[in-house]
């Protein structure tokens, strides 16, 4: 007899066996870790993509092209163990969020399970699996009532700095497909939040560091918790890997009221702007937030944290070797017997685009050998060079401009310095890099800049003035397409798409395929996923300033049809599209959408849509929709 849910002596029984599955299974390994060279085959005379085109609009709703299904997941709230408590918007706490679905779903990995969860078997591997979801971040005014707001000291209340605290990082949770339905598994063993509390490690070359210690950790290798998880990675070693990016908001104090040994911090959090721009209160309940009283807590954020979701007991890890900045993601490359590379974008106006190359090589016959392989290799920046060619320049301590005259004395301070390390070695300074994505086909990899309006100098790859519409880089490593070289110290790249009206004045429009429709185009491109077949989605952020909902579009890289846009889904008013993840069979796609309803004037008595509860209690709620097609085909063909 199936079982619904594992025990969690089960899941200790079947992990090996699991992850034996994901390294072994040819396909799978190549669809959950951006393995590349053998994805589905392509046909390259036509496009493959058989949906009809969805409109360009705005309104209170999502839209999907038709002849699909686009289910309602799971929200912000619903309880997601069996204890957990009822979502209700006028009561909210810690202890009852801990228990919920958080807020603000974005980066979505799904890992199979298979159809009877004891024995591992994989036979019906995207029916059954684990969603790892982040949750990105709070709307303070939107979350919140306002009467409550108002009515507490200073801003917040400890139970809304506690509910904020637990609605933030990350969820576990198991889901399972039945009669064409996916539904939530909530007596799962599976089931995990991670919040801003959870205990994890940090590891690597900055671990211990002198300037990871805080009054609390004397050890610097321990913190509690991880937030402002934005996009991710997953790794063919069966972990994920998510980004904390914006975790300056949570930070208050001012850098310059920093003296005495502290002084030194001061520059490091100017440069991620900390006390800027404080959108959280969480440093009335807790001193660490306050960079005045615990000056070195910011160096413990700004990472790429490992997490193994087949263990529900295992403790997060932030991997420094891959320096510390506002990452946006990780992208993985790894085939057997090859350097592991993990690409990440530093998403802030004029930062840069990583990759870490491990100093061992992975080994997909014994993959708990891999398990801390990204804890020991070299990180690089990439220089664009305006001829279409780049190159990777290490970041490595003591070798020249990282050396003590420029205020280095170890490897933990180009890691933890990373913007200024970059900036010495002269990286490119890009237009706000999101997304990376590695084609499963060609292993080409696609990088999405956003926008940066403050771009005064072009360079060939940000090559617009005041680029209010991001654009899409095509990298390419050494080697033949299926076969490349993520490893090497040089690359070629080219621009893929210039994001924008194709119709404007010629030195702003957007740069497509010359047969773009109508609602091909879109602007500032954030969240990539390739499907199994290796068509890249590309979702967006800020399409609603220009008075069109946010959604998901797909396209051909290779072939006539390349750069030629289809859009596929929209957002409800104000939300902006997350998490475009695939089954492996390519059936079903999961997708987040984030804040619905933000937009200016937005609050929690007035939002601009209560997508998708429409229910006048009940505020706007940021959700996973599960989207298949209606006889069950492959998503886009
Ligand atoms: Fe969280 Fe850069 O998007
Ligand atoms: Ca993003
Ligand atoms: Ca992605």
């Amino acid at each position: 007899m199936k079982k619904t849910s594992d025990t969690f002596a089960d899941i200790l029984a079947s992990r090996t066996s699991r992850r034996k599955v994901l390294a072994g299974a040819g396909s799978l390994a190549v669809t959950f870790a951006a393995g590349c060279g053998s994805g589905g085959s392509r046909s390259e005379d036509r496009s493959s993509l058989g949906f009809v085109a969805i409109s360009h609009g705005l309104d209170d709703t999502h839209h999907v092209a038709d002849g699909y299904a686009a289910d309602i997941l799971v929200s912000w709230g619903e309880p997601i163990f069996p204890s957990g408590s009822l979502f209700d918007p006028y009561a909210q706490n810690g202890r009852a969020q801990q228990q919920q679905f958080g807020a603000n779903n974005d980066y979505i990995a799904y890992f199979p399970l298979g159809s009877d969860t004891v024995s591992a078997d994989v036979s019906n591997p995207s029916d059954h699996g684990l969603l790892c979801v982040n949750h990105e971040h709070i709307n303070i005014n939107m979350m919140f009532p306002s009467e409550s707001r108002e009515s507490a000291s200073r801003g917040s209340s400890k139970a809304e700095v506690e509910a904020a605290m637990a609605a933030v990082g990350h969820s576990i949770i198991e889901v399972r497909r039945v009669n064409g339905r996916w539904r939530v598994e909530k007596g799962s063993a599976y089931t995990r939040r991670i919040t801003a509390t959870t205990p994890m490690v940090l590891t690597g070359p900055a671990a211990g560091d002198v300037r990871l210690k805080t009054p609390a950790d004397p050890t610097g290798a321990r913190v509690l918790g991880t937030f402002a998880n934005c996009s991710g990675g997953v790794t063919p070693w069966g972990t994920i890997l998510i980004a904390e990016e914006n975790f300056r908001e949570i930070f208050a104090g001012n850098p310059d009221a920093l003296s005495g040994s502290a002084a030194g911090e001061a520059e490091n959090h100017r440069r991620f702007e900390i006390g800027s721009s404080l959108e959280q209160y969480w440093h009335l309940f807790d001193d660490r937030f306050n960079i005045e009283v615990s000056p070195t807590e910011p160096n413990r954020f700004g990472w790429i944290v490992e997490i193994d979701p087949y263990d529900p007991r295992s403790t997060p890890r932030k991997r420094t070797a891959l320096g510390r900045c506002q990452h946006e993601n990780a992208a993985v490359a790894a085939e057997h017997d090859k350097f592991v590379v993990v690409y990440s974008g530093d998403d802030k106006k004029h930062e840069c685009v990583y990759k870490f190359v491990s100093e061992s090589r992975y080994d997909a016959s014994n993959i708990e050998k891999n398990q801390n392989i990204l804890d020991a290799g070299t990180l690089y920046v990439a220089r664009f060079n305006d001829d279409g060619t780049g190159t990777w320049l290490p970041l490595v301590y003591g070798e020249e401009p990282l050396v003590p005259e420029n205020g280095f004395r170890s490897q933990a301070d180009v890691l933890i310095d990373l913007r200024l390390a970059a900036r010495l070695l002269g990286a490119t300074r890009m237009d706000r890099p999101e997304d990376i994505e590695i084609s499963p086909v060609t292993c080409r990899t696609y990088i999405a800049l956003t926008k940066n309006d403050d771009r005064e100098a072009t360079d060939a790859a940000n090559p617009r003035i005041g680029n209010l519409w991001g654009h899409i880089l095509e990298l390419i490593p050494p080697g033949s397409d299926g076969d490349r070289d993520h490893a090497a110290r040089d690359f070629e790249w080219q621009v893929f798409a210039l994001a924008g009206d194709p119709t404007s004045d010629p030195e702003v429009r957007g740069v497509y395929h010359e047969h773009i429709s109508d609602s091909g185009w879109l602007c500032n491109p954030d969240n990539l996923a390739f499907d199994p077949q290796g068509r890249l989605w590309v979702a967006t952020d800020g399409f609603n300033d220009f008075g069109v909902h946010d959604g998901l579009w797909a396209t051909e890289t290779v072939g006539p049809d390349r750069a030629r846009f289809r859009h596929f889904f929209g957002c409800p008013n104000g939300g902006e599209l997350c998490g475009p993840a695939f089954t492996p069979d390519g059936r079903t796609l999961f997708v987040a959408v984030q804040h619905p309803g933000r937009s200016d004037g937005s609050t929690f008595e007035h939002p601009a849509t209560r997508w998708p509860d429409f229910d006048p209690r009940i505020p706007p709620r940021s959700s996973v929709v599960a989207i298949t097609k209606n006889d069950d085909g492959e998503i886009g063909s």
